[in-house]
This record gives C-alpha cells, sequence and structure tokens, in this order.
C-alpha cells in the first residue's frame, strides 16, 4: 500500500479510537460518501456495511438532511440551552415523544450514545435520593456495552473491554444476558434462569437504583440476540417491583430492530429510554435519555437542590436536531421499514448458505442485523480474525469490522439488493478463505 502525504500527516498528528497504533494498519483516507458508498482518496470504493459504527441509517450524505442542516445554519447554529430553547428543540421533542411508548414524556439532551446512558444513571440515582432513598448499585447484563465514559464503563464491566479501568468503577450486579441463536433449544431455562435471579436481586438488594439493558440485541459485546418474550417478562418483574427499567436503545434505535425501537417491537414500557446514533441519521452528534412524568416531577422543588444537575455546552445543538428531524421525516416518507424488512428478508436467505459452513456457528438475525461466531478462533475482544481476511473483504470493496470472532452485518436502509448480495458473496468467499487458513495451521 502506497502511503500519501496525508496519511503521513494523520499518522503524525492523530491519535485514533479503539486503535492500537503500533500494529493496525494505516487508516483509509475517506474524502466523499454517497448513499451506502464511501470513496477513498485513491479512488477506491466501499460498502458501508456497518453504517460507520451504526449510525448512518438512510446512507451517506442524504441531501435532504444536508439542506435541513444547512437552512437552520442561516438561522440559529447554536445557543446556549440553559434558560433558552429554540424550534428544532421542541420539534424534535413532540416527534419523539410521538413514536415513542406513551408513559415517556420528557427529553434530555445530550451528544453521543455515552453521555445519554450517563443521564440516565444519574436520572435513575437522583430519582431515588430526591425520595430520601440512597440506592447506589445498578443491575446490568453480562457482555453489556453502554459506552466509554466512566459511568458507562461501569455497567460495560461484564465484558473484558474495559478492564484496565476496572478500580475506578461503581457497584453493579451482573446478570447473564440469555442471548440465543438457530438452533439453540436451552433458550426457556436461560431466560427463566436470569428472570428468577434477577426478580430475587431485587426482593432482597434495596441498594438498587435501577436495570438497564441493550434490548433484543448487545452491540458491542458481540451482537448477541435475546428474545422479545424476556424482554416482555423483564419489564413485568422490574415493575412489580417497582424499580427502575432503562432501556440503552442507542443502537437499536431507529429501525434497526424491525421496529422503530426495540420497546416498541416488544411492546414494553421503559422507564428511561437513552437514543443516539441513528437520531441525526449520522450527520452530527446528538442523544437523548427521555424519562416518564413521574421520574421528572420528583426532581422539581422550590430550589436547586432537587434539580438534575447536568448539561453540556452542546445541548441540544439547533443542526443536529434540525437532522434529527429531517432523518425522522425520511422513516415516513421513503418506505424505509419496506427496506428494512427487505434486507431482513435477505439476510435469512444469506444465513442457508452460512449454515453450510463448518466455521460459522450461532447464526442470528435481528432485522437488519445479521451475525455470526466464527469457530477456531477463541472469543470476546482479545479473539483476533487474521489481518488477512479483514485486508480481503476492503480489497473486495466492503467495509466490515468484525467484534473479535463475530462477524456481522448492519447496512444502511437503503442498501441496494445487487449491493447486498455482493456483500453476501464476498463474505461467503472470505470465510471459505478463512476456513482453509484455520485447517493449514
Ligand atoms: C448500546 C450502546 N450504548 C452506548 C453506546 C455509546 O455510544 P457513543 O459511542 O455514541 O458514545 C454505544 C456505542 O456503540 C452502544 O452501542
Amino acid at each position: 500500500m502506497t502511503i500519501t502525504k496525508s496519511i503521513k500527516q494523520d499518522e503524525k498528528y492523530i491519535w485514533h479510537p479503539f486503535t492500537q497504533h503500533k500494529i493496525s494498519p494505516l487508516p483509509i483516507k475517506i474524502v466523499s460518501g454517497k448513499m451506502t458508498k464511501l470513496k477513498d482518496e485513491k479512488g477506491n470504493s466501499y460498502i458501508d456495511l456497518i453504517s460507520s459504527w451504526w449510525v448512518n441509517v438512510h446512507g451517506h450524505c442524504h441531501p435532504y438532511i444536508a439542506r435541513a442542516i444547512f437552512k437552520q445554519s442561516k438561522k440559529i447554529e447554536q445557543v446556549i440551552f440553559g434558560g433558552f430553547t429554540h424550534e428544532p428543540a421542541i420539534e424534535l421533542a413532540k416527534k419523539i415523544i410521538k413514536i415513542l411508548p406513551k408513559n415517556l414524556k420528557k427529553v434530555f439532551f445530550s451528544d453521543n450514545g455515552s453521555t445519554a446512558v450517563e443521564v440516565a444513571l444519574k436520572i435513575a440515582y437522583q430519582y431515588w435520593f430526591n425520595k430520601n432513598k440512597k440506592k447506589k448499585t445498578f443491575i446490568a447484563f453480562k457482555n453489556a456495552y453502554h459506552g466509554d465514559t466512566v459511568g458507562a464503563m461501569s455497567l460495560s464491566s461484564g465484558s473484558d473491554l474495559f478492564s484496565t479501568f476496572k478500580d475506578l468503577f461503581f457497584k453493579i450486579k451482573l446478570f447473564d444476558y440469555p442471548s440465543t441463536w438457530e438452533g439453540d433449544n436451552k433458550i426457556e431455562k436461560k431466560e427463566e434462569l436470569v428472570l428468577e435471579k434477577i426478580d430475587k436481586e431485587l426482593k432482597n438488594n434495596h441498594d438498587i437504583a435501577g436495570i438497564i439493558i441493550e434490548p433484543l440485541i448487545q452491540g458491542s459485546g458481540g451482537m448477541n440476540v435475546c428474545r422479545e418474550i424476556f424482554i416482555k417478562k423483564l419489564a413485568k418483574v422490574i415493575n412489580k417491583r417497582k424499580n427502575l427499567l432503562i432501556f440503552d436503545e442507542v443502537m437499536t434505535g431507529f429501525g434497526r430492530t424491525g421496529d422503530f425501537f426495540a420497546c416498541k417491537k416488544t411492546n414494553t414500557k421503559p422507564d428511561i429510554i437513552c437514543l443516539s446514533k441513528g437520531l441525526t441519521g449520522g450527520f452530527l452528534p446528538l442523544s437523548l435519555t427521555i424519562t416518564t412524568d413521574k421520574i421528572y416531577k420528583n426532581f422539581l422543588g422550590t430550589n436547586f437542590d432537587k434539580a438534575l444537575a447536568h448539561g453540556h455546552s452542546f445541548t441540544a445543538n439547533p443542526l443536529g436536531c434540525a437532522a434529527s428531524i429531517a432523518s425522522l421525516n425520511l422513516f415516513k416518507s421513503k418506505k424505509v421499514f419496506e427496506k428494512i424488512k427487505n434486507i431482513e428478508r435477505q439476510h435469512y436467505i444469506f444465513s442457508k448458505k452460512l449454515r453450510k459452513l463448518e466455521i460459522v456457528e450461532k447464526i442470528r438475525i435481528c432485522g437488519t442485523i445479521i451475525a455470526f461466531n466464527i469457530k477456531g478462533f477463541g472469543s470476546g475482544y482479545r479473539a483476533i480474525i487474521p489481518m488477512k481476511i479483514k485486508k480481503f473483504f476492503l480489497d473486495k470493496g466492503l467495509l466490515l469490522r468484525p467484534l473479535g470472532n463475530v462477524i456481522y452485518i448492519m447496512p444502511p436502509y437503503c442498501i441496494l439488493k445487487k449491493e447486498l448480495k455482493y456483500s453476501y458473496k464476498i463474505i461467503y468467499q472470505g470465510l471459505k478463505k478463512l476456513d482453509e487458513t484455520r485447517s493449514h495451521n
């Protein structure tokens, strides 16, 4: 690979996220994007099969969203949100409340998925605090990933990703995420066991401030899928024990699981929901933490003590709000859900082919996401799928980013049938190559 001048500059000045610079290949410089395609500085084109860290639900550079941002930028681009407000924030809040379960009524803005989760944690903690109850422990699930800030990392301590920081974490109780896959016949038992344990914990442990879960599918923890019935039953248990259920829908929101939100698909009503990623259609960083009126009212008082001490410089940035409104409009006007259903259908057809490969196991599909494990290279974040295979995909024009030994596809909804078919073909070829590598080792 020839190293261009700008890549040398990148190497000189930039520290990339989740990157071991000593061994990672140099980054590829992307110069433009359109729909599912990204183009690099050398003219190579890639199908973005992971929606660039799961954010570009409508593909890249959608002109309708771009226009909405430009239009808003000529009116007001940014304004302090403490003591001031603006139309895009009000319109977005109204629009979001309309499509969420009816109990969710109050919208708090922040900037990314991690902060949406931090806000949820602070709200849950202070909800009890304002009722003169001190509760400091959160329930989370093994392999969960809720973000990179210290609070969010604490919740993610059931994965090995953040073990370096474990001395900084606050107290959590971890339970198994009852993940399932094609051919799994032990799922009922797994679910029952977890639900029983959580119920018992809530009954006996009065320090629990809330339960946080990635409903239907855990993202970074390995694209682990659970059943709708589990989420329904979990919500029932939490409701019975009068605790707070927090849905981290940072990844699952905005159509990913086949419905607008996993809470809609499962017909459940969390007390708090966190949204980000697909919110702005992938154009700008923005996130929302949305709660019930019951929770909100607990923060009201005649002095500041009961108020939520949280806010960012860019809270409710008008450009981010304008992008989000435009993105939501696209869900109405472009028959996006038909496209989502089609992607799921195509994934099922591909899964039949995958079943024939010895190297593949635990195939699972959830809405627009298909994932499977690769046998023979270990598991978890430390498992390394050989660089060669990643390069093979890139050379063939596919942007994929396996999670340890898990390969997944999570494309923008505008992906064309022929692009999906091509991607499946290349992935299949790559897996066959990997199988050969394995048998030669
Ligand atoms: C479920 C979930 N929660 C939170 C986050 C953190 O979001 P961000 O990377 O925007 O901080 C992510 C990111 O992948 C996520 O998948």
